[in-house]
């Protein structure tokens, strides 16, 4: 009980014509991005560590049978984008999957979301950071046979005492956004191209190397294996809905958004079914999961050399800058908008004029993004990203039924679900089974963030909420 104002339940909706208005006087945001610059930001944050790092360390839970896992990882992501792909129609605004809950299934949900969001976002960053540090000590090992002492390469959870080149990636991500959206936009679609062009590299020279023999047996863990295989590769399709974030700068969001949300989940899951084909055909899966850097081990195995793998290296650095840059300007702009509902506070919803980009918000992510890629381990990040997001995925299916029963304004417009209701609630279903297949660990450091979650909420948010001024 706040005592003055009593009467707004933490289920308090936020009307959707008034999340529109808000948008509409955003602060001064550009609206220049397109469908194909939406299409690239999502598949800019989708394809990195997960492909090139996660795949290697889920091969020994699934066996060959991963390609499996890749596609119920799909399957899950599929569902789920279907719902985010009808949200972000109809609630074309920044927040993303914390807009659509406030307007559908009220306040505290919203909170709840956006604070998961933190983990789909700027946590798995710092996964993706780290991984991209095993791709730059391979590159400059192969190039210049030289590397970074041990204390230098990794947090003290793994040996070490800070992983500096995941810090560092942070870091430059962070001031090419604060020079502004629209050339973030550009320089990320360009380099979506080149790791494609380099994960096509690595299909060609891989399947030189291909042996049907090492598809058997083909599911050696079983079904179980499989599943857990998927929770943990799931990591790797976490950002598809970026585009979903960028509504305030995209030009057409309620046509484009939903065309950008579901190109991009077929593109990255066709290159990742392929990838992984290509993979455990040329190396046998008790190998892929032994070395860091697992597609640079393919690619030497594959030519019997260094040279692909130098190749595949520099392609997975600029690949994987390309997630940091998308995944922490998704995360600035969900920040924004929670701050304009002043559920946190207003720094972050302050645009700076002259590069039209909320500047502090950028620095204050890119400062606790950096601590978290210097300190903590991969797979620790990795599966706390993994969790937030099937959570935050779970809120937006239950959020297009509710949206769908109250039938509120706009209702009529838009992408519609195919199937309803049953696509949301398979995409509920298949979310609880991939987080089930996530470790205690895991779990516990979810509840420990929730809990801080809700702490917050009722400590600071509650009182402060635009919806009780
Ligand atoms: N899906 C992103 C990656 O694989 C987080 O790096």
């Amino acid at each position: 009980m706040t005592g003055t104002t009593p009467a707004v339940s933490v289920f308090a909706r936020k009307p959707i014509s008034r999340v529109i208005e808000d948008t509409e006087e955003d602060g001064g945001l550009r609206r220049s991005m397109g469908v194909v610059h939406l299409t690239a930001l999502s598949v800019g944050a989708s394809l990195g560590t997960g492909i090139f790092v996660v795949l290697g360390e889920a091969a020994p839970l699934a066996g060959p049978a991963l390609v499996l896992s890749f596609v119920l990882a799909a399957l899950t992501a599929g569902f789920s984008a279907l719902s985010y792909a009808e949200m972000a129609s109809r609630v074309p605004v920044s927040g993303s999957s914390y807009s659509y809950a406030y307007a559908t299934v009220g306040e505290i949900v919203a909170w709840v979301c956006g604070w998961c969001l933190m983990l789909e976002y700027a946590v798995s960053v710092a996964a993706v950071a780290v991984g991209w540090g095993q791709y730059i000590n391979e590159l400059l090992t192969g190039m210049f046979n030289v590397a970074l002492p041990d204390v230098l390469n990794a947090g003290p959870g793994s040996g070490g005492l800070i992983n500096l080149p995941a810090a560092v990636v942070v870091i430059l991500a962070t001031l090419v956004l604060l020079t502004g959206g629209k050339e973030s936009a550009v320089v990320n679609t360009v380099m979506v191209g080149l790791k494609i062009a380099v994960l096509a590299f690595f299909c060609v020279v891989a399947f030189t190397a291909f042996k049907a023999g090492n598809f058997a047996p083909f599911a050696p863990l079983g079904a179980v294996g499989v599943t857990v295989a998927a929770s943990q590769v799931f990591f790797s399709y976490v950002g598809f809905d970026a585009a979903s974030t960028a509504a305030n700068e995209a030009k057409n969001p309620q046509r484009d958004l939903p065309r950008a949300i579901i190109w991009s989940l077929g593109i990255v899951t066709a290159v990742y079914c392929l990838v992984a084909v290509a993979a455990l055909g040329a190396l046998n899966w008790t190998q892929l999961g032994e070395s860091e850097a697992s597609l640079a081990r393919v690619m030497k195995e594959a030519t019997q050399g260094n040279w692909a793998a130098l190749i595949l290296s520099a392609g997975a650095v600029i690949a994987i800058s390309s997630v940091v840059l998308s995944v922490m300007y998704g995360q600035t702009r969900i920040l924004f908008t929670m701050s304009r509902d002043r559920l946190i506070p207003p720094i972050f919803g302050r645009v700076n004029p002259k590069t039209n980009v909320p500047s502090a918000n950028i620095i204050i992510v890119g400062a606790f993004v950096a601590i978290l890629a210097a300190l903590i381990p991969l797979g620790e990040l990795a599966d706390a990203t993994s969790i937030g997001a099937l959570v935050a995925f779970t809120i937006v299916n239950v959020s297009v039924i509710v949206l769908r029963r109250k039938a509120p304004e706009g209702v009529n417009e838009g992408f519609r679900t195919p199937l309803f209701p049953l696509v949301p609630m398979l995409g509920i279903a298949f979310c609880a089974l991939l987080m089930l297949g996530l470790g205690p660990e895991t779990w516990l450091t979810f509840i420990i963030w929730l809990a801080v979650g809700l702490a917050v909420y009722f400590g600071y948010s509650r009182k402060h909420s635009a919806l009780r001024s």
